[in-house]
């Protein structure tokens, strides 16, 4: 367990503390990456006050390596609908366990991400805080929950807990402050959320074919003098603004000219580029349901249950619910008001430095929709398709240590991708060919038809021939009478995955969270238990013990 130390010492931290210099063991539950940035933040401000700090995941330890820390920070992401982030599953198995030690020495805090619009808003983070208190630990900061606008308020928490634990610090024990711009976390760009890189779209290509029931496209951003190092398996958030068109639909609908001052600029200006106008808010919601109880969406609040107000949203924005609730009126400024900041949107990375440094390639469906009357689009990927033009466009990193190509270069790789999901694995496969190594790579791909969804097919094609990938499976669901997917052949060839598995694959997904990974899922613990001819019990034991060695990693949205 590198990187973990009891209360105090803290031999080979780079901040070379004394003997009693307090360590802050900072946790991290991540699904894409988002927790580890405010943990390193918490990490450098602890350093910068002279306090050690040590980052580590969560399935890095146990709750028995719990009981020998003194002072935990927990910093925890949910996944889905308020289930653990897959890092944290297997701590969580141990932690809520009936014999879980208990903690009456240490000290811990939790800073819960989530998304507020989502069920089971930061509920991993609660439940870890909960049972921190059930086993007798104390609470010395009290639990923020940060939605995905949440920035200020986890610099908040991460300024109360140094502040705290600084102060049960004496003063003699101190390690020399490390200022924060020269702590010893990773390197980091300087590009945020608040100051994205202008990059110019140097590539936008659809590359599905025309009858597709898809556009997908593969874009490249360039770099320029950035200074932006990325990492096979990184992804890449996209600044994005909304369709000029929409906020004027908008604009006409609140009886606005756009002129009108707010937040420092205009209401065109708001609406164009930094509030949320597509996806309805809850706030909008409810204040529609006040104003005009009788609409059909106050109907649907009042007499359905939370199914019901979901498919009565579905495929609607905003400008529709101010258009089926006419006797709502909003003051325009009033309405802006009720609308949530626009998120940056983040897509894996479909490229390697070795292959590509000074582009980063994305490879993203458009997402269009609509009738005669009304077009809709997804806000990041139909700016990048369609309103780019000779402008730049505002990108920053999101690293993700947890997607990586093996550290063996020998070691068997086996990647299931349909869709867009194959994006990350053409990294890795050009990362593995850049690195030289010289481990067999398989990739299970698909999507609906061949002849228009099979994207990047030449690539793939001159991968095969060169003997970089070893096995290529198609599974095109709507090319036969009956459907095949990616599980399907899993199961097909499931001896063969087996065998690569016990010579030290490594097992990685991408793509659909909802179903396809839960059946890849399912079509991996079933392989396992025939194959090995260990049955159920000791196929689930065999996967805990790929996810623990960082061999079943899976990027999924
Ligand atoms: P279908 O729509 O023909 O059923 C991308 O959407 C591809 O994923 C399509 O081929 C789609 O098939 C397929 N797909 C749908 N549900 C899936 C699931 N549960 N597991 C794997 N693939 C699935």
């Amino acid at each position: 367990l590198a990187g973990l130390a009891a209360g105090h010492a803290a031999s080979g931290d780079t901040a070379a503390p004394s003997a009693t210099t307090l360590t802050l063991n900072v946790l991290v539950g991540t699904q894409t990456g988002n927790s580890e940035e405010y943990a390193e933040d918490l990490a450098a401000a602890a350093r910068a006050q002279g306090l050690a700090a040590a980052v580590t995941s969560l399935d890095g330890v146990t709750a028995d390596t719990l009981a020998t820390l003194e002072n935990i920070l927990v910093v925890t992401s949910t996944y889905g609908e308020g289930e653990m982030p897959d890092n944290a599953e297997l701590f969580w198995e141990s932690f809520h366990a009936e014999g879980a030690p208990r903690l009456e020495s240490a000290r811990f805090s939790v800073l819960a991400l989530g998304d507020s619009s989502y069920d089971g808003y930061c509920q991993a983070g609660k439940l870890i805080d909960t049972r921190f208190e059930q086993l007798g630990a104390s609470r010395i900061v009290p639990r923020v929950d940060v939605d995905v606008d949440g920035d200020d308020d986890a610099a908040a928490w991460i300024g109360d807990v140094v502040e705290a634990f600084a102060a049960l610090q004496p003063a003699s024990a101190a390690a020399a402050p490390v200022p924060a711009d020269a702590a010893p976390t990773r390197t980091r760009s300087p590009w945020s959320k608040k100051t994205p890189y202008p990059s110019r779209l140097v590539a936008n290509r659809v590359l599905s074919g025309p009858g597709s029931a898809k556009e997908i496209r593969h874009y490249e951003f360039d770099l320029g003098d950035s200074g932006i190092e990325y990492h096979a398996g990184d992804a890449l958030n996209v600044v994005p603004s909304n369709d000029p068109a929409l906020v004027d639909l908008l604009l006409d609908q609140l009886d606005a000219s756009g002129d009108e001052e707010h937040a420092g600029t205009s209401l065109r200006e708001q609406l164009g580029t930094a509030l949320e106008i597509s996806a309805p808010s809850k706030d909008l919601i409810q204040a529609i349901v006040e104003a005009d109880p009788d609409s059909e969406l106050g109907r649907v609040v009042r007499l359905g249950d939370k199914r019901d107000l979901e498919s009565w949203l579905w495929g609607k924005d905003s400008l529709d619910l101010l258009r089926l609730s006419p006797s709502a009126r909003f003051d325009p400024l009033e309405f802006a008001g009720l609308l949530r900041p626009l998120q940056p949107r983040a897509y894996s990375i479909s490229s390697s430095p070795l292959h590509s440094p000074d582009r980063i390639h994305l490879t993203v469906a458009s997402v269009r929709y609509g009738s005669a009357d009304r077009r809709y689009g997804g806000v990041a990927s139909t700016h990048m398709a369609d309103r780019v033009g000779d402008s730049a466009i505002g990108i920053y990193l999101q690293p993700n240590a947890a997607f990586r190509v093996p550290e063996d270069d020998s070691a068997p790789v086996i990647m299931v991708g349909p869709g867009t999901g194959i994006a990350p694995f053409r990294a890795f496969l050009q990362e593995r060919q850049g690195r030289g190594a010289d481990g067999r790579n398989w990739l299970f791909f698909g999507d609906q038809h061949r002849a228009n969804d099979y994207i990047y097919e030449d690539e793939l094609d001159e991968f095969g021939r060169s003997g970089l990938l070893t096995r290529l499976d198609l599974a095109f669901s709507r090319d036969q009478a009956e459907k095949i997917y990616v599980q399907s052949r899993m199961r097909e060839h499931g001896a063969e995955l087996y065998a690569w598995l016990e010579e030290g694959g490594h097992f990685y997904v991408c793509g659909d969270a909802s179903r396809m990974a839960r059946d890849v899922d399912d079509a991996l613990h079933e392989v396992i238990a025939e194959h090995s001819g260990l049955g159920a019990d000791a196929a689930a034991d065999y996967v805990a013990a790929l996810k623990r060695e960082k061999r079943y990693v899976r990027d999924v949205y």
